[in-house]
């Protein structure tokens, strides 16, 4: 077991922020795991396991052990006329996994192609993207509790999966490692499509959808045309959270501001923070290295060598002046660390 140190992990993090962690340890194979958590280099440190890098600001160096997740493998675990469960380890990219699903005509994940990142930070954060979420396929995760190095198994339930959240990013913080996942998949037809800028999509290109792979094929060229490839543009995709307002105080923004866009979400009203941080005026404005794309107001950019202080710092100045116009507070997305 090789422990590296003082790593640079630049080209590790899609916002491409320069900084470096103490110790960084590549887990390639699973049995790996007991000896890293058994070290005295992994107990004495603060840790950070790291898939895509596609959700995190590095704000500094880390002074403790970063462990890049490489573990690989999709196996479909079994199968019945109408569903299939497919085991993907963590370390996969979450795009490869779509893929796989894809390529044999099963449904389930097709609306959540292109999202960057690795098959095991996405239930950390529940990815969701046009109109579908983990929570919707997801069967159960398999993680490894640090301290005592034993492998249990999560049902969907117990990940308490939310917008955008956890248990991972709450009560069991920092206490699990994610090695793999496994979704239940459909073999029948199950289209998707009620997520408005993908129907207008299908209908402008005249599109009718006859497999999963349609539907993955739509929703990349509605990605790759709104949101910035990080090989070009380094960003984390969305920056912030939307905003969910209760119905009450939805009624009340809406007396000061009616033409807001909004969705109805779970007995709750979804307003788009990119609308609040657009009308605030930070669409495209740019701030030393650090910017907010022209195109979609929800993505911070990193224009050359910004530092993680001066994103975060940008962050802040958003998070006010949204706070000054309309009183409402946008959580940052991304993980800072
Ligand atoms: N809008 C603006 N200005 C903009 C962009 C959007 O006013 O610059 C408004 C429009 O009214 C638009 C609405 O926001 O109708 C929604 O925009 P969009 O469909 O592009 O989605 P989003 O709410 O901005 C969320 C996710 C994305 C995901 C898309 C598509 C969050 C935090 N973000 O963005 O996820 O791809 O929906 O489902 O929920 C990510 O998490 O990194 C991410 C990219």
């Amino acid at each position: 077991m090789r422990i590296l140190e003082n790593y640079d992990l630049t080209t590790l993090n899609t916002l491409g922020i320069s900084a470096h962690a103490k110790f960084f340890f590549i887990l390639e194979k699973e049995s790996d795991l007991k000896d890293l958590f058994l070290s005295g280099c992994f107990k004495d440190n603060p840790k950070f396991f790291l898939g895509g890098g596609s959700n995190v600001l590095f704000t500094r160096d880390f002074n403790g052990i970063v462990i890049l997740n490489k573990l690989k493998g999709i196996e479909i675990l079994r199968e019945n006329p109408e569903n299939v469960w497919v085991r993907s380890l963590g370390g996969e990219i979450w795009h490869d996994l779509v893929n796989f699903a894809t390529k044999r005509g099963y449904w389930g994940i097709e609306n959540l192609s292109l999202i960057p990142g690795t098959v095991g930070a996405a239930p950390m954060q529940n990815v969701g993207a046009y109109g579908a979420e983990l929570k919707d396929v997801l069967e159960n995760i398999e993680v490894y509790d640090i301290q005592s190095t034993a492998k249990i198994i999560f049902t969907k339930e117990e990940c308490e999966l939310g917008y955008r959240d956890s248990v991972f990013k709450n009560k069991l913080k920092g206490k699990y490692f994610i090695s793999a996942i496994t979704v239940k998949l459909s073999k029948k037809e199950k289209k998707n499509i009620s997520y408005k800028v993908l129907q207008e999509y299908l209908e402008k290109n005249k599109i009718q959808v006859k497999s999963s792979r349609d539907i993955s094929d739509a929703v990349s060229a509605i990605r790759r045309s709104k949101l910035p490839d990080p090989a070009f543009i380094p960003n984390a995709g969305s920056f912030f959270k939307n905003v969910f307002l209760q119905k009450n105080k939805a009624a009340k923004f809406f007396k000061q501001y009616p033409n807001a866009p909004h969705f109805e979400e779970d007995e709750m009203t979804k307003i788009p923070a990119a609308w609040l941080i657009e009308q605030a005026g930070w669409k495209g404005k740019r701030v030393g290295n650090a910017g907010v794309h022209e195109k979609q107001a929800l993505v911070l950019v990193n224009y050359g060598a910004a530092s993680g202080a001066e994103i975060k710092n940008l962050a802040e100045q958003i998070i006010a002046s949204v706070f000054a116009k309309f009183g409402l507070k946008l959580i940052a997305e991304v993980n800072l660390i």
